[in-house]
This record gives structure tokens, C-alpha cells and sequence, in this order.
């Protein structure tokens, strides 16, 4: 029985949180190992909804959750999270919270940098989150950044907010804000640090621990391969790798940690914010997608943009990622619609491609080469067994297999966390 990591093969909100609190049962901890509370995960148990954003998606089920070194952490967005979660009757203790000391911090000034670059970007606006992940990864590569093990060293903090603000009130000066009220930020610092210091571990320790008792882990990856600071339709991208690599060390493993990769691949495409998406449709099948999968963002509320499947991304994504098997969600949506289409190509001026190529301009004006299968008149919504799929719907997901290079491990027919199928088990390969 090895490890598990699961990451979204798209450009995110494939469903890798119904999926990772699916299998979060059969783990012994689940750790997160990039982002931050940019992400927006849901969890539907039976009438309950769970909006998770840095929290590991494990800690639904009680599952040891380990928010790992390669996560910014918003503390205050936290604790929110963890008073959010606790009126609706989960209690986040130190037992099944652990938090990496070396973790960097997002802070007030982040935030305010993000929204300032954004808005005085124009049509160029990446149209990120605005939760202040680029500006914090920005400061960490910097080696400027505030870590959660600074909090338990409050006395030794002038230096260091010296030094960050001073790089900051010049960016500030730039767009004509006011330098950073550097009191204020160091108040706020010392009222929330023993918060989260009652988290904070070495947890490299505790997962090496569990790597030798032969525990089973479970990676929980954010936003998708496509948001890939390195692999993605750069520059309308995260900030951070979300590739199935970072596992090791994002968390404080080695590289072989990383287990079975499970890419989380939604029945067609959807991408919320601003870059190239040759697969788009803006047209009433675009929106009858959105409204049937309510394709609204769980973080900023934005509608989600919509078009077909586009296996030549995912395969691409496979391959940079190493993924072993796929979990494909959504397929419920597709039920009823006469025709489905699947993108096998692109055309790019006279020239075809099997493959994405990296520049923006390309991406841009790339179109997409269709394959249409016929849809199916049967529904999947809540099947839990590949019989109870139509025939159509079937041959759809082995073209999707075929086109990948992938088998597919799970498929996902509602948000609710039991309507799943299990076609084979990634924790026992
Ligand atoms: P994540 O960011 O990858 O965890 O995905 P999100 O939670 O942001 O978005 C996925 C949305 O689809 C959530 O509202 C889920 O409840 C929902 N969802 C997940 N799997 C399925 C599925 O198989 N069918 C349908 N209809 N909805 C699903
Ligand atoms: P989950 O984990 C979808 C997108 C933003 C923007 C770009 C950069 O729920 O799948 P950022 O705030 O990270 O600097 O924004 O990345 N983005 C996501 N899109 N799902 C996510 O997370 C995302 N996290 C960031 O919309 O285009
Ligand atoms: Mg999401």
C-alpha cells in the first residue's frame, strides 16, 4: 500500500476536494504541500457543505491534516476557516491540525500588492484571487518573508519586518499608496501568534515518521497542472508548482513520496480568471454547462468560463506531472446533451499541433480540431457502479482514457462524496 497524491490535471476546481475527503477514509494523514487559501474546495456530505480553502480537505473526516512548508498561510484567513468550520460542528485541534514551522506568511501588505498590481493591470490582468499567494511567494523566493516560526520569536521581529517593509513601501511608492503601517502589522502579528503557534510542528519529523511505520499518505494538491507557475499558460498562472513534484518538497518528503498520481480531470473544461482557453464557448452550450455544473468560484463567486473536453491539455498534463491514473468528475453534467465534442488538436495559423505550445500569442489564437461523439439519453448522476453507465457515457471515457494515455481510477457522478465509482483502488497499486 503506498502514498496517494492527488492534483487537478486542469486549470483547477476539477473536484479534487470531494475526491480527497473520498478517499481520506483509507489514509492515515493528508497534507497539503502548495498554495494557499486561494484555493476553494467543496465537500458535500449528505446536507452538510464543506468550503474548505487552506485547510486539508482530510480534516472532515478527522483524518491528521499537515499543512506543509510549500503552502503560503494567511493566519488570520485561518483562523477564519477554522471558526467557519467549527460552527458547523468540527472541532480543528492541534491533534488533526499540523502546521509546518517553516511555512511563510501571507500578510495585510500582500493582499494590498496583489489587488494594486491587478488593478493597474488593465486587459493584462491575470485576474488572480486577490488573497496576496503571487506577492508572499514573491517575498519567500526573496528571502524576505515572515515564517510561522517567526512568530515564536516576537522579540527578534524588528529586523526582519525592517527589512520586508522597506522593500515593500518602494512597491507601495510606485502605485502612490502610503508605506506600510509598520506598528499596526507587527500588533497584528503579535495578536495572532499564539494561534497559530498552538499548530505548528516540525511536521517533516511527524511525516517521516509516518513513512517509516508505513503509513499511508495522502498529498491534496490545489489549482491545476494549466496554473503551473512552470507548466502553465504562463503568465496567467498561480504562483507556485502545482505539479504532482512539489509533494517532496512542499512537505519535507523525498521525491518518492508522491505515490500513485491521481489526476483530477473534470468531464469538460472550465477556468475561472483570465488567459488563453482554446476550448471556450460562449454560447448557449457554454452556458448550459455552467448552470448545469454551477460553475461559480468557491472563493471570489466569479463564473466559472466553460467549453468542451480538451484531451490534447490533459495529456499534456499527464506527461509533465507523471500522473498514473485519473479520477474524472462531473460527468453527470454531460447527461443529456445530443452531441459531446473532445479537443484532439489545435490550429495555429497553417500549422497543426498535437500539443500546447508556451507562448502566450500562440495559446491565444490557437483552435481547437474536434472529434464529436453522440451523448447519451440515460443519466449518471449518483451512479456508484461502471453498470449503471450508460453505454454512450462509457465509450466517452475510454476515448478520454485512449486520448490521455491514462486510465481512469475513479469517476465522480455528484458532489456528494458516496455517488463515486471505484474502478481501481490507488492506494493498492
Ligand atoms: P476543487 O477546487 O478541485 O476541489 O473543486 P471545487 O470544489 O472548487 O469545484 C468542484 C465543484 O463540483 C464543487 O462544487 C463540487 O461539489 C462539485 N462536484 C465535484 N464532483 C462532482 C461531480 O461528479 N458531479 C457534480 N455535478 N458536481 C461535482
Ligand atoms: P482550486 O484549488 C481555479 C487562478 C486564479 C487566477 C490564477 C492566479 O480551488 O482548484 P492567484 O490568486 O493564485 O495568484 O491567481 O489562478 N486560481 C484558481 N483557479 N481554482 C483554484 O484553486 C485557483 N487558485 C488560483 O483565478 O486565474
Ligand atoms: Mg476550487
Amino acid at each position: 500500500m503506498g502514498n496517494v497524491t492527488v492534483i487537478g490535471a486542469q486549470w483547477g476546481d476539477e473536484g479534487k476536494g470531494k475526491i480527497v475527503d473520498w478517499l481520506a477514509s483509507r489514509a492515515d494523514m493528508v497534507v497539503r504541500f502548495q498554495g494557499g487559501h486561494n484555493a476553494g474546495h467543496t465537500l458535500v456530505v449528505g446536507n452538510e457543505t464543506y468550503k474548505l480553502s487552506l485547510l486539508p480537505s482530510g480534516i472532515v473526516r478527522g483524518t491528521p491534516s499537515v499543512i506543509g512548508n510549500g503552502v503560503v498561510l494567511d493566519p488570520w484567513a485561518l483562523k477564519a476557516e477554522i471558526e467557519k468550520i467549527a460552527a458547523q460542528g468540527l472541532s480543528i485541534t492541534p491533534d488533526v491540525l499540523m502546521i509546518a514551522e517553516t511555512c511563510p506568511l501571507i500578510l495585510p501588505i500582500h493582499r494590498d500588492l496583489d489587488a494594486l498590481r491587478e488593478d493597474a493591470s488593465g486587459a493584462g490582468k491575470i485576474g488572480t484571487t486577490r488573497r496576496g499567494i503571487g506577492p508572499a511567494y514573491e517575498d519567500k523566493v526573496g528571502r524576505r518573508a515572515i515564517r510561522v516560526c517567526d512568530l515564536a520569536h516576537l522579540g527578534q521581529l524588528d529586523p526582519l519586518l525592517d527589512r520586508l517593509c522597506a522593500h515593500h513601501d518602494h512597491l507601495r511608492a510606485g502605485f502612490g499608496w502610503p508605506p506600510v503601517d509598520r506598528d499596526r502589522l507587527k500588533r497584528d502579528l503579535e495578536g495572532i501568534a499564539d494561534f497559530v503557534l498552538a499548530f505548528a510542528r516540525p511536521v517533516w519529523r511527524d511525516l517521516d515518521e509516518a513513512r517509516r511505520r508505513g503509513r499511508r499518505i495522502l498529498f491534496e494538491g490545489a489549482q491545476g497542472v494549466l496554473l503551473d507557475v512552470d507548466h502553465g499558460t504562463y503568465p496567467f498562472v498561480t504562483s507556485s508548482n502545482t505539479v504532482a513534484g512539489t509533494t517532496g518538497s512542499g512537505s519535507g518528503m523525498g521525491p518518492s513520496a508522491a505515490g500513485f498520481v491521481l489526476g483530477i480531470v473534470k468531464a469538460y473544461t472550465t477556468r475561472v480568471g483570465s488567459g488563453p482557453f482554446p476550448t471556450e464557448l460562449s454560447d448557449e452550450v457554454g452556458q448550459r454547462l455552467g448552470e448545469r455544473g454551477h460553475e461559480f468560484g468557491t472563493v471570489t463567486g466569479r463564473q466559472r468560463r466553460c467549453g468542451w473536453f480538451d484531451a490534447v491539455l490533459v495529456r499534456q498534463s499527464a506527461a509533465v506531472s507523471g500522473i498514473t491514473g485519473i479520477a474524472l468528475t462531473k460527468i453527470d453534467v454531460l447527461d443529456g446533451m445530443e452531441t459531446v465534442k473532445i479537443c484532439t488538436g489545435y490550429r495555429i495559423g497553417d500549422k497543426t499541433y498535437d500539443y500546447l505550445p508556451p507562448h502566450a500569442a500562440d495559446q491565444a489564437r490557437a483552435e481547437p480540431i474536434y472529434e464529436e461523439m453522440p451523448g447519451w439519453s440515460g443519466t449518471t448522476a449518483g451512479a456508484r457502479s461502471w453498470a449503471d453507465l450508460p453505454a454512450q457515457a462509457i465509450k466517452y471515457v475510454r476515448r478520454i482514457e485512449e486520448l490521455i494515455r491514462c486510465p481512469v481510477a475513479l469517476v465522480s457522478t455528484s458532489p456528494q462524496r458516496d455517488d463515486t465509482i471505484l474502478v481501481s483502488d490507488p492506494f493498492a497499486s
